[in-house]
């Protein structure tokens, strides 16, 4: 669905499916002039990074292995608690490989940080994080980012794999969700 079919649910839209191609383009270009001749696994984390895989996996010009991770925050809300614990891990031996962990977001930097400390206590050749969106503001934990699409406001934003109470996610573009739609 687009933007138009929850108009009502959004304060504005944030980055349309075309803005969004276009730079998931760009990173899909520098990711591939700092991996030239290298092997590359590319890791998302489940659920919400289901798209940003999808779309920066086609716009690499070269092979590219993909595996997953579905990990979980304790606590509830829209907060993360920064307790972490895999739902489930790789099904690849990333020891050696060179490994970039795809994700929709960083919010409070707690999942993304923990994670990459766990993959690199398994002895990967590197590991960087690529995020089509990060919140400066809401940041608790530094965490480097090697590959970042926009910097945003600390909002609501939903939509292209983000989501409230599991909707939005189908949403073509990101939009900043309505207050009345979460109080
Ligand atoms: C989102 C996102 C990141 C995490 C970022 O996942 O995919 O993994 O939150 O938040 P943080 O920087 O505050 O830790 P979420 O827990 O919403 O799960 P989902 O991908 O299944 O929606």
């Amino acid at each position: 669905m687009d933007s138009s079919h929850v108009e009502n649910d959004l304060v504005n839209v944030l980055f349309t499916e075309e803005q969004i191609q276009a730079r998931l383009k760009e990173l899909a270009r520098d990711i591939e002039r700092d991996y030239e001749g290298e092997d590359l696994l590319i890791v998302g984390v489940l659920r919400g990074a289901v798209m940003v895989m999808a779309d920066i996996a086609r716009s690499l010009s070269r092979h590219v292995e993909m595996d997953w991770m579905a990990v979980s925050s304790y606590g509830s809300g829209t907060k993360s608690s920064g307790v972490v614990r895999i739902l489930k891990d790789l099904d690849t031996d990333i020891s050696g490989r060179h490994v970039v962990v795809v994700d929709e977001i960083i919010d409070t930097g707690l999942t993304l940080s923990w994670l990459t400390s766990n993959l690199s206590s398994r002895n990967p050749a590197s590991v960087e994080i690529c995020t089509l969106l990060r919140k400066p503001e809401a940041l608790q934990m530094p965490v480097d980012v090697k590959y970042v699409g926009w910097d945003i406001p600390n909002e609501f934003v939903v939509g292209y794999g983000l989501d409230y109470k599991e909707r939005y996610r189908n949403l073509r573009d990101i939009g900043t969700l309505a207050p009345h739609v979460y109080s």
